[in-house]
């Protein structure tokens, strides 16, 4: 008899953004004259950069002939690619990242969800409450997450983001073996200072943990002062990972492409407590069971890193952070309190109600989706999130009917 992995009977309902995507499908259904405006999935609307686009026809070209043809490439990606990134997202920001220790792949939420398949599956987690919901569900799938009770997993510690610290969770009082960071926040937008980060490498060479940290939307600060890596905090190499992508970035969310580095300095431990190489696990796990994302993508995002691939990802970064600022003002002057929206393109809006019945009301009388913050966690009860990932227009045109609706 084939039996399943039980864990997956722990996981709640579906994947949130199905569950909004279905609810929105059933609106449409019954409303096929309603315009709907998706601020809700963080999915970019705007064309690929020129330059991005012209590498990824050149790369293309490329395997239409002969001398220039590629097959399976290096799983770990093309080393035209990885050094491109190591010198212009870390070396140029003083983080020693070598080519390396960079591996390219399909995605951050890939490289997120799969990367627990490395520790014990008594490792305990810790994950910001409201957290993006891949890092609790891969740990559920895992079996690291104990029983659901009273809307928590009894494993997990969870690290509360609220508007009492700014959205930047305190230290834990118990000890976690890994801790997922994302800054700018995935959900509430919010950023963290070095020395907010500093605490957390600190805290992660004291206890020998791990931090997981998620910079996926780092293209989107424009706070000089802040840090857009965790490398940049002295030490962190020797503590922490981090995700990275092009989705947001480039707009390669259909094109798919993000690489994860792991540096060589980064020590996990066996159950004997011996010094294990973090970089060599990842590195025979992605050999193993990846094969590399295919070359003209990798081409596509090699062309980030050119002077005008530079200037032409900023103007779509800038184009979304204008109409996050559209829907901040329209939030602060309806009175409502909010985070995000200043280096990041999501706003969380304190709604002062049930996070699904102001979804459901913004839903029913004006169109707009945004995601409800419950989704999140229940540190994220009472708030939505709005996505700037659209059109100026439908942004303007969604914020003018929030207004109507809620003044
Ligand atoms: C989000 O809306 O939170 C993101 O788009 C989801 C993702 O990147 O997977």
């Amino acid at each position: 008899m084939i039996k399943i992995n039980e864990n997956y009977k722990k996981l709640q309902a579906s994947y949130l953004f199905s569950d909004i995507a279905k609810r929105v499908a059933a609106f449409q259904k019954e409303n096929p004259d309603k315009e709907v405006i998706k601020m809700g999935i963080g999915d970019v609307t705007l064309p690929l950069a020129d330059v991005c686009l012209k590498a990824f026809h050149k790369g293309v070209d490329d395997l239409a002939d002969k001398a220039t043809f590629k097959g399976y490439g290096p799983e770990q990606g093309y080393d035209f690619l990885r050094s491109a990134i190591a010198e212009h997202d870390f070396q140029s920001r003083g983080a020693d990242i070598s080519a390396d220790e960079v591996f390219v792949s399909d995605g951050a939420k890939c490289d997120t969800g799969n990367f627990q398949e490395l520790f014990s599956s008594d490792a305990v987690i810790a994950v910001p409450d409201p957290v993006y919901p891949v890092y609790v569900d891969t740990n559920v799938m895992a079996g690291r997450s104990g029983d659901f009770v009273n809307g928590r997993y009894s494993r997990f510690i969870y690290l509360d983001s609220t508007e009492s610290n700014n959205y930047v969770p305190d230290l834990p009082k118990e000890k976690a073996d890994v801790i997922y960071l994302c800054f700018p926040n995935n959900p509430t937008g919010a950023t963290a200072t070095k020395e907010q980060l500093k605490k957390w490498v600190d805290y992660a060479k004291e206890n020998r943990s791990l931090i997981l940290f998620d910079a996926a939307y780092e293209c989107f600060i424009r706070n000089p002062e802040l840090p857009k890596s965790i490398f940049e905090i002295p030490g962190a190499d020797e503590v922490a990972v981090e995700f990275r992508s092009f989705s947001k970035t480039a707009g390669f969310t259909g094109v798919r492409c993000g690489f994860t580095v792991v540096p060589k300095k980064c020590k996990v431990y066996d159950a004997d407590g011996n010094p294990a190489s973090l970089h060599a696990m990842w590195n025979r796990r992605h050999t193993t069971k990846f094969n590399g994302a295919s070359y003209p993508v990798q081409c596509a995002a090699a062309a980030c890193y050119t002077p005008e691939g530079q200037a032409q990802i900023k103007e779509k970064t800038d184009y979304y952070l204008g109409n996050a600022a559209l829907i901040k003002k329209a939030i602060v002057d309806l009175g409502y309190s909010c985070t995000g929206g200043d280096n990041s393109p999501y706003v969380w809006v304190n709604t002062k109600t049930d996070s699904w019945a102001f979804f459901d009301r913004l839903l029913h009388e004006c169109g707009i989706v945004c995601t409800p913050g419950s989704g999140f966690g229940s540190c994220g009860q009472g708030y939505v999130r709005f996505s700037a990932f659209n059109s100026r227009e439908n942004t303007q045109k969604a914020m003018e009917k929030l207004s109507k609706l809620l003044k």
